[in-house]
Order: structure tokens, then C-alpha cells, then sequence
């Protein structure tokens, strides 16, 4: 059906293809050189179970390269990735089988499989993301050059068993990712962000600027993205703290959420405004869009970068000045990076409570310090004591998240600014997490402790919302649950 498909025969099987364009859909198979020799039979036929999933040998990969090799010089790849997923994989499957067939090749059924759908991934897909891609159990995946790839699973970064070809090959997929959201990266313009089709967030940064080869970084996308109930459910936050969280939320305070990187802010900040009225009006802004709003009134915006020509950047700042302008209710800034920090406080200070945005900061005090020294890099040339201010008079509540020593991810501080004092901007914990040790699994323990002020200064919020008993019966219940339960949890500590 393949105008290049002909007869296998093993002579022609391993013809080489240029390096670059191995594995990639656009192949066109005219344009490979003539074919190198034949790799050595033996290291075909004597051939040692594959390994598993997470650990391909290097034979393997030498098996699944001639056999590569062999299929490009068969096929057209351009036509066959034209076709139905499932009508191409099955097509490549016919075509593997004989090429195998016609090299002798010794493989168990299982392992054949495993080679079609490998060899399939490479030409249809991501190559050897695809498995890691369909896991949902890994939170990243980051590439380091074509022999390293380390994945997160469970908070805990591992090495993933898997392998490209060579730095070509993982560029071409980093290409075909980024071509598909109209970006290009190369070494004209090594750095770029792009999303997968299935809203995972994507940053490439090519050589010559990555010494080692391409480096990938995929933030995978949770199609059911972590609610604030499962949040509870990991222990991140306590249901008494989530009934505060919930309010906070509600009552439309302006939220800055802090925290490291990959601490779980994003998370929290979708948990959070899940809580807004269905009747607001929500514009958020975001690099990559990763928010996931289930109301039914809101406007999602993202950045661009300037194309090779260095024109038509589209920065946050633009986005978050243009937000005020669409009469929104609530603005909600994926990420807070830059002289953005002042339109955001600008409109938090303007009548659009409810207003939130992450950005990075190790504790809730740094975050705020964080903003004054963006707002000042970004060329405001205001007093540090007018920049505090509005600081004071715009955030309500910093929530600090971070990813523990374990891998788990807490809740740890819901701090909130009250006031200033001199120059000093002061603010009071409704609650934070307290560490009381490690278990005998090496699991650290911890609670949620509630802040020493009781009453939090958003009360007068919640009332206005009717929601002053809730918050009072959850602060009364974090108060009661960290008095019970606390001893308890002392005695599971071993150090
Ligand atoms: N409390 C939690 N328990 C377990 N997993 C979590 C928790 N919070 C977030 N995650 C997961 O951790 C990963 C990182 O979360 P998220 O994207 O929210 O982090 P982030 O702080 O926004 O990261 P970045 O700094 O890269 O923007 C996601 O896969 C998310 O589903
Ligand atoms: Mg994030």
C-alpha cells in the first residue's frame, strides 16, 4: 500500500538513515545515504531476553535500530504517520514481523511485541516517552541528553530504564512537540515551552546551551487534577485546615501560594479556586496553561514568546494589564515571575478580591519579600516602604506549600498579612505544620497545628460571606484534633 514498500530482503534491511532524521515522522526515505554494512549476525540471533520495561538491554536497542534502519528503507514514514493510528500500527507491525522474519532474528512473542510497540512509539509518538507518558503515576519526566532520564514518582525522583537512540533522535521528538503548538527550538532558539496534546507542560533546552545533548522537562498533565478532598486524603493538609483553605477560597481573600519548585502549587491554587462563585468572572494567565476551572464564566489566557525574529512577545505583564480591562471579578496568574507582581497587587487592590497567583519562595516571609524585589526589578522606582504597603493592603494570605525530605508534599503554613509595623510587614499564622519526627517506615510525621492568634483576621470575611460559624467550628476542630491526636503520633516516632 506503501509506494516504497518492497520485497525485504536482508541485504537492504539495515540501510542507515541520516542521524537526524532516524525515528522522525517526516522521513522521507529517499534521502538516506547508502546503507552501511550489515551489523554482525551473531549479535542478532544469539539475542538474550530484552529486559523488562524499565530496563532494555543494549542489545535491544542494537536489535531495534537495525530493524528501524530496515523499516525506513521500506517504507515511507511521512505517508505512514498520515494514517490512522491504529491502521499505521498495524501496518508497521506486518512490516516488523517480516523484517524480522528475513533477518533470522531469534525474539519471543513478547518480545517482538514489545519491539513493534517500541518501534511504533518512534514513529508515530514520542518514542520512548510513550510509556512513561501513559503512567499516571509519574508526575515529571525529565530528559537529560539521549542516556538519561530521570522520572518523579511518589514525591521521589528515579532513574526511568529508558534510552534514546541519540541526542538527534530526542531532538527530533522535542521538535515534533514543539512544532505542534507552533514553536520551533533549535540552536537559533534553544529555549522553549510548549504543552502536549494532553495539556502536559513542556520545556526544551537545546544545545549549545544544554552541554549534554537535549534536556526535556515534562510536567505530565492529571486529567483528574488533585482536588482539595485528596489533598486530605495524602495527609497534605488536615480537613479542618482544607474547611479554612475552603473559606479562604470562598471569601474571595487574595491568595499568593508559595512554595518550591514542584511543591504542589499549581495544585493547590486550582483546589482553591474551585472554591469562587459560579457566577464570577475569572480571567487567569498563565505561561502554559495548566489550570483546570470548573466554573462555567472564564477566560483563559496565555503568554507568548517572541518568534525568531525576537517580535511579538506577549509577557505576563501584558496579559494581567489586559485582564482589567475585561472587567474581570477574580485574576488568577499561574505564575508570578516579574514586574507582573505589580498589576497583580494593582488589581487585587482595585475591587477584584479573590485574586490568587504561585510563585517561588521557600516561606511565606520570602514570598513577600520576593514581590517587593520584583516589583523593584521591574523598574518601579517606588520606596520600599510604598511597594510593603500595597503588599499589605492587596495580599490577604500566603499559603506556603512545600515538598518535604520524604517525598511528600504539606500543606505547611496559611500565614496572614495583618499589617505593618514601621517598615516591617507583620502577619500571623492561622496554621502550620509541625514536624514531630520520623516514623520506623522513614516516613516523617507531622501535624497541623493551628496559629497562635486563634480567630484568623479573614473572620470578618467569612461572616460577611455567612460563613463565620464554619470557620470557627474548623479553627475549634484544628485546635481540638491536634490536641488528641498529637501525643499519638509522638509515640509512632523512632528519631
Ligand atoms: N499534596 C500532594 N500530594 C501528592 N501529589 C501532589 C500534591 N500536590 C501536588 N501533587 C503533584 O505534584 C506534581 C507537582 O505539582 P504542581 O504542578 O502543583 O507543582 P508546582 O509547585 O506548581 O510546580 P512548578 O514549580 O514546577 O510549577 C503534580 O504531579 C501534582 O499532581
Ligand atoms: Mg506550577
Amino acid at each position: 500500500m506503501f509506494g516504497k514498500r518492497t520485497d525485504i530482503k536482508p541485504k537492504s534491511a539495515p540501510a542507515g538513515v541520516s542521524d537526524t532524521a532516524a525515528g522522525d515522522r517526516d522521513v522521507a526515505v529517499k534521502t538516506s545515504p547508502p546503507a552501511p554494512p550489515p551489523p554482525a549476525p551473531a549479535a542478532e540471533t544469539n539475542m538474550e531476553p530484552i529486559g523488562g520495561d524499565n530496563a532494555r538491554s543494549e542489545q535491544y536497542y542494537q536489535i531495534k535500530t537495525s530493524i528501524f534502519n530496515a523499516l525506513i528503507d521500506t517504507v515511507d514514514l511521512a505517508q505512514m504517520a498520515a494514517l490512522e493510528t491504529e491502521a499505521a500500527r498495524e501496518e508497521i507491525g506486518d512490516i516488523v514481523t517480516e523484517i524480522i522474519a528475513v533477518k533470522s532474528l531469534v525474539l519471543s512473542v513478547s518480545e517482538q511485541q514489545r519491539l513493534i510497540t517500541d518501534i511504533c512509539n518512534d514513529v508515530l509518538g514520542y518514542g520512548p516517552l510513550e510509556p512513561l507518558l501513559a503512567r499516571d503515576d509519574i508526575a515529571d519526566i525529565m530528559v537529560n541528553g539521549a542516556a538519561q532520564t530521570f522520572i518523579e514518582v511518589g514525591g521521589k525522583i528515579e532513574k526511568a530504564g529508558i534510552k534514546f537512540r541519540d541526542n538527534a533522535q530526542l531532538m527530533n521528538i522535542c521538535q515534533r512537540i514543539v512544532s505542534q503548538v507552533g514553536r520551533r527550538v533549535d540552536e537559533a532558539s534553544p529555549i522553549c515551552d510548549a504543552r502536549l496534546a494532553d495539556g502536559s507542560r513542556v520545556n526544551v533546552i537545546a544545545p549549545p546551551l544544554s552541554i549534554d545533548g537535549p534536556s526535556l522537562t515534562i510536567r505530565k498533565f492529571k486529567k483528574d487534577k488533585l482536588k482539595l478532598s485528596d489533598l486530605v486524603n495524602f495527609g497534605a493538609i488536615s480537613p479542618a485546615g482544607a474547611t479554612i483553605l475552603e473559606i479562604i477560597g470562598a471569601v474571595r481573600c487574595n491568595v499568593i501560594i508559595s512554595g518550591g519548585t514542584g511543591s504542589g502549587k499549581t495544585t493547590l491554587l486550582n483546589s482553591l479556586s474551585a472554591f469562587a462563585a459560579n457566577d464570577e468572572r475569572i480571567i487567569t494567565c498563565e505561561d502554559t496553561a495548566e489550570l483546570q476551572l470548573q466554573q462555567p464564566h472564564v477566560v483563559r489566557l496565555e503568554t507568548r514568546p517572541p518568534n525568531l525574529e525576537g517580535a511579538g512577545e506577549i509577557t505576563m505583564r501584558d496579559l494581567v494589564k489586559n485582564c482589567l480591562r475585561m472587567r474581570p471579578e477574580r485574576i488568577i496568574v499561574g505564575e508570578v515571575r516579574g514586574p507582573e507582581a505589580f498589576d497583580l497587587l494593582q488589581a487585587m487592590n482595585t475591587g477584584h478580591d479573590g485574586s490568587m497567583g504561585t510563585l517561588h519562595a521557600n516561606t511565606p516571609r520570602e514570598a513577600i519579600s520576593r514581590i517587593e524585589s520584583m516589583i523593584t526589578m521591574g523598574g518601579f522606582s517606588l520606596p520600599a516602604k510604598t511597594i510593603r504597603e500595597m503588599i499589605v493592603s492587596a495580599v490577604d494570605v500566603v499559603v506556603q506549600a512545600q515538598r518535604l525530605r520524604d517525598g511528600s508534599r504539606r500543606i505547611i503554613s496559611v500565614s496572614e498579612i495583618i499589617g505593618m509595623e514601621g517598615d516591617v510587614v507583620i502577619s500571623q499564622e492561622a496554621l502550620s505544620y509541625e514536624v514531630l519526627g520520623e516514623n520506623a517506615n522513614g516516613k516523617l510525621v507531622g501535624i497541623h497545628k493551628p496559629g497562635e492568634a486563634g480567630i484568623p483576621k479573614f473572620m470578618e470575611k467569612a461572616r460577611y460571606y455567612g460563613l463565620g460559624d464554619k470557620l470557627a467550628e474548623a479553627v475549634e476542630q484544628l485546635n481540638e484534633v491536634y490536641e488528641r491526636e498529637k501525643p499519638k503520633l509522638l509515640a509512632q516516632i523512632v528519631r
